[in-house]
């Protein structure tokens, strides 16, 4: 018995020695790693990625959970939510399977967000195996995630593209910050929820790439000494622009449900049936009402 728990080990200490020997960050790596740290030949990146880390990000992060709500919650006190008849006739605009892959994007970022500002502030946790959870499931959403995104982009790529309309649009915010009725411009989407598509998918493959680097770790794809980059100071430049990206998608990400719950009223009925008023239409897309109208398809 004695023999072959000695066997065993042996084989997991020259296992883990060849391992290491392959590792990029430790075994041979670990010593040119650690001397690395912020010399003229390395990016810097250790000081860099320390700073921020310590200091601000978390920081961050916390004006923007509670500062980002807080001011969506004055404009809901003081100029309420908009109202469009639903008497009126319904246009069908999302298809059953844009309505599929919004649901399992919504789904992923309802297990992103909470997890991700676990792990940031993973010390008011306790750390430990609640923050590993928090870590590992943050990364099977972000699986499912992938999943959503490039479809999503394929199909709605197409009517967000910049127009004329988005320039007038942004010029008067939207319309949001006055209790007057009036036509605003804009085609099927409208300036903001271009920017909100452009950020969630382009800026969701940027998320993507850079958590599968942290997540994963100790792998080696060639990327960072193509960049001249030590696996850690790749990994630090990840960390540092996964949490960039995160500060943007969290303020965009908590705007656009207020959006679809309070701003306007009834609005996540389109994204549950497919249809939208055509009252809300005719104000809050009127380009795209004009040319469905123009199309005798109301
Ligand atoms: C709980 C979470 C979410 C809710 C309640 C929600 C709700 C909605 C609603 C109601 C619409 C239709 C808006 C309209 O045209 O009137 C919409 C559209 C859209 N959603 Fe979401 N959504 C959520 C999560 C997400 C996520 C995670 C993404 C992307 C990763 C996303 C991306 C989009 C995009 C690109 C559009 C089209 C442009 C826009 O309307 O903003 N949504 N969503």
């Amino acid at each position: 018995m004695k023999t072959i728990i000695v066997f065993i080990i042996t084989i997991l200490m020259l296992t883990s020695m060849a391992y290491a020997a392959e590792s990029m960050i430790w075994g041979n790596m670990l010593i040119g790693n650690i001397l690395s740290y912020g010399t003229k030949d390395s990016l810097n990146m250790g000081p860099l990625f320390t700073i921020l880390q310590s200091q601000y990000f978390r920081n961050i992060f916390l004006v923007i959970v509670i500062g980002v709500p807080a001011v969506f919650l004055m404009h809901y006190l003081v100029l309420g939510a908009r109202f469009f008849s639903h008497d009126g006739k319904k246009v069908y605009v999302f298809s059953l399977f844009n309505r599929l892959i919004h649901l399992l994007a919504a789904i992923s970022f309802l297990v992103l967000i909470p997890t991700g500002l676990m792990m940031i502030f993973g010390v008011y946790f306790g750390g430990g195996p609640l923050v590993m959870t928090a870590r590992h499931l943050h990364g099977l959403a972000t699986a499912l995630f992938f999943l959503a995104v490039i479809p999503m982009f394929f199909f709605w790529v197409a009517d967000m593209l910049p127009t004329v309309d988005d320039i007038k649009w942004i010029a008067i915010f939207g319309g949001y910050l006055s209790r007057k009725q009036s036509e605003v411009p804009a085609g099927k989407f409208n300036a903001g929820q271009k920017m909100w598509f452009w950020i969630a998918t382009l800026g969701g493959i940027v998320m993507i790439a850079t958590g599968a680097a942290m997540y994963f770790q100790d792998f080696n794809l060639g990327i960072a000494s193509a960049f001249g980059l030590s696996q850690i100071d790749l990994l630090r430049a990840s960390a540092i622009v996964h949490n960039i990206m995160a500060l943007l998608i969290t303020a965009l990400f908590i705007t656009h449900v207020y959006m679809s719950l309070f701003a306007v009223k009834g609005a996540i009925n389109s994204m549950i049936t497919g249809y939208k008023e055509e009252q809300e239409l005719k104000y809050l897309h009127s380009s795209f009402y004009r040319k469905l109208k123009a199309q005798n398809k109301i």
